[in-house]
Protein backbone atom coordinates (compact mmCIF):
# COMPACT_ATOMS: atom_id res chain seq x y z
CA UNK A 1 0.00 0.00 0.00
CA UNK A 2 1.47 3.21 -1.23
CA UNK A 3 1.19 6.24 1.80
CA UNK A 4 0.45 9.11 -0.36
CA UNK A 5 0.67 12.91 1.35
CA UNK A 6 -0.59 15.86 -0.99
CA UNK A 7 0.35 19.31 -0.50
CA UNK A 8 -1.85 21.96 -1.93
CA UNK A 9 -2.53 26.21 -2.23
CA UNK A 10 -5.63 26.40 -4.03
CA UNK A 11 -8.87 25.52 -5.05
CA UNK A 12 -7.34 21.36 -4.81
CA UNK A 13 -9.17 20.47 -8.20
CA UNK A 14 -5.83 18.36 -9.03
CA UNK A 15 -6.12 16.59 -5.52
CA UNK A 16 -10.07 15.75 -6.24
CA UNK A 17 -9.09 13.97 -9.51
CA UNK A 18 -7.06 12.19 -7.29
CA UNK A 19 -10.00 10.95 -4.34
CA UNK A 20 -12.10 10.62 -7.59
CA UNK A 21 -9.54 7.93 -9.06
CA UNK A 22 -9.19 6.19 -5.83
CA UNK A 23 -12.86 5.94 -5.22
CA UNK A 24 -13.35 4.77 -9.04
CA UNK A 25 -10.07 2.04 -8.96
CA UNK A 26 -8.10 4.24 -11.10
CA UNK A 27 -5.39 4.44 -8.52
CA UNK A 28 -4.86 1.07 -6.88
CA UNK A 29 -2.86 0.33 -3.65
CA UNK A 30 -2.64 3.56 -2.53
CA UNK A 31 -3.78 5.37 0.85
CA UNK A 32 -4.09 9.01 0.93
CA UNK A 33 -2.80 9.48 4.32
CA UNK A 34 -2.88 13.50 4.49
CA UNK A 35 -3.17 17.25 2.68
CA UNK A 36 -1.37 20.01 4.02
CA UNK A 37 -1.67 23.30 2.52
CA UNK A 38 0.58 26.48 3.44
CA UNK A 39 -2.83 28.34 2.85
CA UNK A 40 -5.71 27.93 5.61
CA UNK A 41 -8.39 29.13 3.36
CA UNK A 42 -7.55 26.58 0.51
CA UNK A 43 -10.89 25.54 -0.84
CA UNK A 44 -8.32 21.84 -0.79
CA UNK A 45 -8.57 21.04 2.66
CA UNK A 46 -12.65 21.69 2.64
CA UNK A 47 -12.27 18.38 -0.23
CA UNK A 48 -9.70 16.60 2.32
CA UNK A 49 -12.29 17.01 4.78
CA UNK A 50 -15.27 15.94 2.99
CA UNK A 51 -13.82 13.00 2.13
CA UNK A 52 -12.21 12.04 5.52
CA UNK A 53 -8.54 12.60 4.85
CA UNK A 54 -6.93 14.39 7.49
CA UNK A 55 -6.09 17.55 6.41
CA UNK A 56 -3.06 20.14 7.96
CA UNK A 57 -2.39 23.70 7.50
CA UNK A 58 1.67 24.62 8.06
CA UNK A 59 1.10 28.98 7.38
CA UNK A 60 4.59 30.77 6.85
CA UNK A 61 2.60 33.27 8.73
CA UNK A 62 2.87 31.78 11.98
CA UNK A 63 6.58 31.44 11.69
CA UNK A 64 9.46 33.87 12.93
CA UNK A 65 11.47 32.94 10.17
CA UNK A 66 11.47 30.99 7.20
CA UNK A 67 13.64 28.60 8.59
CA UNK A 68 10.75 27.54 11.07
CA UNK A 69 8.14 26.97 8.62
CA UNK A 70 10.18 24.76 6.43
CA UNK A 71 11.26 22.83 9.44
CA UNK A 72 7.48 22.60 10.06
CA UNK A 73 6.57 22.07 6.59
CA UNK A 74 8.92 18.94 6.70
CA UNK A 75 7.76 17.77 10.20
CA UNK A 76 4.39 17.99 9.01
CA UNK A 77 4.80 15.33 6.39
CA UNK A 78 7.27 12.86 8.42
CA UNK A 79 4.33 13.03 10.70
CA UNK A 80 2.11 11.05 8.04
CA UNK A 81 5.04 8.83 6.67
CA UNK A 82 4.57 8.94 3.75
CA UNK A 83 5.81 6.68 0.21
CA UNK A 84 5.04 9.75 -1.99
CA UNK A 85 4.46 13.39 -1.40
CA UNK A 86 2.34 15.07 -4.43
CA UNK A 87 2.46 18.48 -5.29
CA UNK A 88 -0.97 19.83 -6.50
CA UNK A 89 -0.95 23.25 -7.24
CA UNK A 90 1.20 23.85 -4.11
CA UNK A 91 2.80 26.84 -4.42
CA UNK A 92 5.92 27.18 -2.07
CA UNK A 93 9.42 25.99 -2.71
CA UNK A 94 10.26 22.99 -0.80
CA UNK A 95 13.49 23.36 1.30
CA UNK A 96 16.57 21.66 0.10
CA UNK A 97 16.63 19.05 3.32
CA UNK A 98 12.78 17.69 1.99
CA UNK A 99 14.07 17.19 -2.15
CA UNK A 100 16.82 15.38 -0.34
CA UNK A 101 15.18 13.32 2.17
CA UNK A 102 12.27 12.37 -0.25
CA UNK A 103 14.37 12.12 -3.08
CA UNK A 104 12.27 10.29 -5.88
CA UNK A 105 9.71 10.17 -3.73
CA UNK A 106 8.06 13.87 -4.76
CA UNK A 107 6.09 14.09 -7.62
CA UNK A 108 4.81 17.27 -9.24
CA UNK A 109 2.11 18.76 -11.42
CA UNK A 110 3.27 21.50 -13.93
CA UNK A 111 0.53 23.39 -16.46
CA UNK A 112 3.13 23.28 -19.06
CA UNK A 113 5.06 21.28 -21.28
CA UNK A 114 8.49 21.28 -19.62
CA UNK A 115 10.68 22.60 -20.64
CA UNK A 116 8.55 25.15 -21.76
CA UNK A 117 7.16 27.79 -19.40
CA UNK A 118 8.49 27.05 -16.71
CA UNK A 119 10.70 27.88 -13.72
CA UNK A 120 10.82 30.75 -11.81
CA UNK A 121 7.45 33.02 -11.91
CA UNK A 122 5.56 30.39 -14.02
CA UNK A 123 2.87 29.49 -12.06
CA UNK A 124 -0.76 28.90 -12.76
CA UNK A 125 -2.53 31.82 -14.48
CA UNK A 126 1.00 33.10 -15.56
CA UNK A 127 2.29 30.02 -17.64
CA UNK A 128 -1.36 30.31 -19.90
CA UNK A 129 -0.90 33.81 -20.20
CA UNK A 130 2.87 33.41 -21.14
CA UNK A 131 1.71 30.61 -23.52
CA UNK A 132 -0.80 32.71 -25.56
CA UNK A 133 1.53 35.73 -25.48
CA UNK A 134 4.27 33.35 -27.62
CA UNK A 135 1.36 32.18 -29.88
CA UNK A 136 2.57 28.52 -29.60
CA UNK A 137 -0.09 25.86 -30.91
CA UNK A 138 0.57 23.11 -28.42
CA UNK A 139 0.96 23.09 -24.74
CA UNK A 140 -0.30 20.84 -22.05
CA UNK A 141 0.96 19.53 -18.17
CA UNK A 142 3.93 17.32 -16.94
CA UNK A 143 4.34 15.16 -13.93
CA UNK A 144 7.86 15.17 -13.25
CA UNK A 145 9.96 14.05 -9.50
CA UNK A 146 11.36 17.02 -7.94
CA UNK A 147 14.60 18.02 -6.78
CA UNK A 148 16.32 20.73 -5.66
CA UNK A 149 14.76 22.84 -8.22
CA UNK A 150 12.29 24.50 -9.54
CA UNK A 151 10.25 21.93 -12.24
CA UNK A 152 14.11 20.68 -13.22
CA UNK A 153 13.30 16.94 -11.92
CA UNK A 154 12.82 13.88 -14.16
CA UNK A 155 9.64 14.06 -16.24
CA UNK A 156 7.51 11.03 -15.63
CA UNK A 157 4.62 12.07 -17.77
CA UNK A 158 3.48 14.06 -20.53
CA UNK A 159 0.29 15.06 -22.23
CA UNK A 160 -0.65 17.86 -24.89
CA UNK A 161 -3.55 19.51 -25.49
CA UNK A 162 -4.57 21.74 -28.27
CA UNK A 163 -4.47 26.02 -28.22
CA UNK A 164 -7.74 26.97 -30.04
CA UNK A 165 -7.88 30.68 -31.57
CA UNK A 166 -9.27 33.24 -29.17
CA UNK A 167 -8.28 31.25 -25.92
CA UNK A 168 -7.97 33.02 -23.05
CA UNK A 169 -5.65 32.39 -20.02
CA UNK A 170 -8.74 31.10 -18.04
CA UNK A 171 -10.16 28.89 -20.92
CA UNK A 172 -6.76 27.61 -21.83
CA UNK A 173 -5.70 26.96 -17.86
CA UNK A 174 -9.46 24.82 -17.58
CA UNK A 175 -8.82 23.09 -20.85
CA UNK A 176 -5.18 21.77 -19.61
CA UNK A 177 -6.87 21.15 -16.29
CA UNK A 178 -9.31 18.84 -17.61
CA UNK A 179 -7.71 17.20 -20.77
CA UNK A 180 -4.16 16.94 -19.60
CA UNK A 181 -3.36 17.93 -15.64
CA UNK A 182 -6.36 15.26 -13.83
CA UNK A 183 -5.41 12.47 -15.88
CA UNK A 184 -2.01 12.09 -16.20
CA UNK A 185 -1.51 12.57 -12.30
CA UNK A 186 -3.81 10.02 -10.91
CA UNK A 187 -1.64 8.06 -13.86
CA UNK A 188 1.36 8.79 -12.57
CA UNK A 189 0.32 8.12 -8.65
CA UNK A 190 -1.24 4.60 -10.21
CA UNK A 191 2.32 3.92 -11.76
CA UNK A 192 4.18 4.48 -8.91
CA UNK A 193 1.47 2.78 -6.45
CA UNK A 194 2.04 -0.31 -8.86
CA UNK A 195 5.67 -0.70 -9.55
CA UNK A 196 5.18 0.41 -13.26
CA UNK A 197 7.88 3.41 -13.03
CA UNK A 198 10.93 2.08 -15.16
CA UNK A 199 13.97 4.02 -15.95
CA UNK A 200 15.32 4.26 -19.48
CA UNK A 201 18.80 5.38 -19.93
CA UNK A 202 18.31 8.13 -17.03
CA UNK A 203 14.77 8.63 -18.03
CA UNK A 204 11.40 7.75 -16.74
CA UNK A 205 8.42 5.60 -18.11
CA UNK A 206 4.93 4.32 -16.94
CA UNK A 207 4.67 0.80 -18.48
CA UNK A 208 1.47 0.65 -19.84
C1 LIG B 1 -3.24 24.42 -11.56
O1 LIG B 1 -3.07 25.30 -12.65
C2 LIG B 1 -2.10 23.43 -11.53
O2 LIG B 1 -1.58 23.17 -12.80
C3 LIG B 1 -1.05 24.14 -10.76
O3 LIG B 1 -1.79 24.78 -9.72
C4 LIG B 1 -3.06 25.20 -10.25
C5 LIG B 1 -4.18 24.97 -9.25
O4 LIG B 1 -4.41 23.62 -9.11
N1 LIG B 1 -0.05 23.21 -10.30
P1 LIG B 1 -5.53 23.03 -8.09
O5 LIG B 1 -6.88 23.36 -8.67
O6 LIG B 1 -5.34 23.69 -6.75
O7 LIG B 1 -5.25 21.56 -8.07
Amino acid sequence: MLNVVVLVSGGGTNLQAIIDAVKDGKITNTKLCGVISNKPDAYALIRAEQNGIPGVCVSRKAYETRAEFEDALLAAVDKFNPDLVVLAGFLVILPEKMTEKYSHRIINIHPSLIPSFCGDGYYGLHVHEKVLARGVKVTGATVHFVDAGTDTGPILLQKAVDILPGDTPEVLQRRVMEQAEWIILPKAINAIANNRVKEVGGAFFVEE
